[in-house]
């Protein structure tokens, strides 16, 4: 009855954990939620006035496929300033969501067969797609030992003279890895030096206001050569708290690639809601935005400091601390050796493997019988996984729970009986 090409398309299992929190849940367990892969904030007021203010002025109707003017303009503004470039609002469309723009471009410059080069770990949406199009994944090990930053060198390694898109991601989900300016400018320096002239380069920044430690975001588009290559995504759900308004937008390298993106956006969307993306503007345009900003990213410096703090004390667990974004991304190799996790995942079928790994295990684990829900590192492109045993935590919770989660997890990893009766008993799948 289905047709074949779903069988290509992988998933996002952030919103597949929600089923498995609620069985853990109704088994009596209160759950910390270190899986959620969204700020803990509200949208802020002045935002989200705006949004309600043009609702009731009625501005609920169709508009503009490729988006409104204001929000373009605001959208080529801010880019042109952030990335040192100079963009015209004809080259930026809007779309619902940051999500689309990984669709459109796999969909635009893809064809079966072609290799295309994604971070792993990295956002699973892109291998999602990437497989859908039947072109050749090609996975691009993202190390802890460069701090989860991703390194010229491995970038170069993989491209060949059929790779026909790059995909970046600064700062990183799963990792909170941020590539700085000096490898930023090496990386480009590899493209325009390995990768055939029609080969794009993707760049997801939807994190770009999310850094620590006083780094500046950088973008491979401000990089010589590169804005005539480059596809920008980014968007309002991370920076401004919006993931459930659905706001995005793609910046492309010619007015003719936006056609394309806008003609996408005509076939699957129509267009983006008119009183959200009037929210959108506001968030641009009103320096307040930027103090709100600011507090959120204070939370979340004090939060990963906190997090990687108690896990490090662990015995099993080392955590790099990211750099960027909200998440942290322990190694938990040596908690899975000692509750038994390697050898648990050894004694699997090799078609139970294919859908497992001793991170797997632990994520379950850990959700039902310590009430802790993570996220897995098969969760963050499956391929290139292998062997490694990872674990990404969201710190988008408040202190106290992120305190008691990490607690538990310690607790956790030095029950090797009850990881054996959990294992005999049947893992959920
Ligand atoms: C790296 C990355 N890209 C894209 C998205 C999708 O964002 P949106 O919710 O705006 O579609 C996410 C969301 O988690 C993300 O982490």
């Amino acid at each position: 009855m289905y047709a074949d090409r779903l069988k290509n398309l992988g998933t996002e299992n952030a919103f597949k954990l929600g089923d498995h929190i609620i069985a853990a849940t109704a088994a009596g367990l209160d759950v910390v939620k270190f899986n959620l892969g969204e700020p803990d904030f509200d949208a802020p007021m002045h935002i989200a006035k705006v949004g309600m203010e043009q609702i009731e002025a009625g501005n609920s109707h169709y508009t503009a496929p490729a988006g409104i003017p204001g929000l373009r303009q605001a959208i080529a503004r801010q880019v042109s300033e952030t990335r040192g470039i100079d963009v015209d609002m004809n080259r930026v469309v809007v779309h619902p969501g940051a999500k689309p723009s990984i669709t459109y471009t796999l969909l635009t410059y893809v064809n079966p067969g072609d290799e295309v080069i994604y971070p792993s770990p990295g956002f699973p949406v892109y291998e999602s797609w990437v497989t859908f199009v039947e072109a050749k994944p090609v996975p691009l090990r993202i190390r802890e030992s460069a701090g989860f930053a991703l390194r010229p060198d491995d970038l170069a390694e993989l491209i060949t003279d059929r790779t026909r898109l790059i995909m970046l991601n600064t700062p990183s989900n799963p990792c909170g890895g941020v590539v700085g300016e000096e490898d930023m400018a090496a990386i480009a320096q590899v493209i325009a030096e390995k990768a055939h002239p029609d080969c794009r380069v993707f760049t997801d920044e939807v994190y770009e206001y999310i850094v620590f430690d006083g780094l500046t975001h950088s973008s491979i588009i401000s990089q010589p050569g590169m804005e005539e290559r480059t596809v920008l995504l980014s968007g309002h759900s991370k920076t401004y708290a919006m993931t459930g308004w659905r706001l995005g937008y793609s910046v492309l390298p010619t007015v003719e690639e936006a056609e394309i993106f806008k003609n996408l956006n005509i076939n699957f969307i129509s267009c983006t809601p008119p009183f959200i993306q009037e929210a959108g503007r506001e968030a641009l345009e009103n320096p307040q935005s930027a103090v709100e900003i600011a507090k959120m990213v204070e939370a979340f410096d004090r939060r990963r400091k906190l997090v990687v703090e108690g896990l490090n004390a662990i015995d099993g667990v080392t955590c790099v601390m990211p750099r960027g974004a909200f998440y942290v991304f322990p190694n938990i190799t040596g908690a899975c050796e000692n509750v038994g996790a390697i050898d648990a995942f050894n004694a699997m079928s090799p078609e139970e493997q294919a859908k497992s790994s001793p991170s797997t295990l632990m994520q379950m684990f850990l959700l039902y019988r310590y009430g802790v829900a993570t996220m897995d590192r098969p969760s963050f492109c499956r391929l290139g996984s292998e062997g490694e045993n990872y674990l990404r935590l969201s710190t988008a919770t408040d202190d106290e729970s992120l305190l008691e989660g990490v607690r538990r997890i310690g607790d956790a990893v030095q029950d090797a009986d009850g990881f054996a009766d959990f294992v005999a008993q049947g893992v959920p799948s």
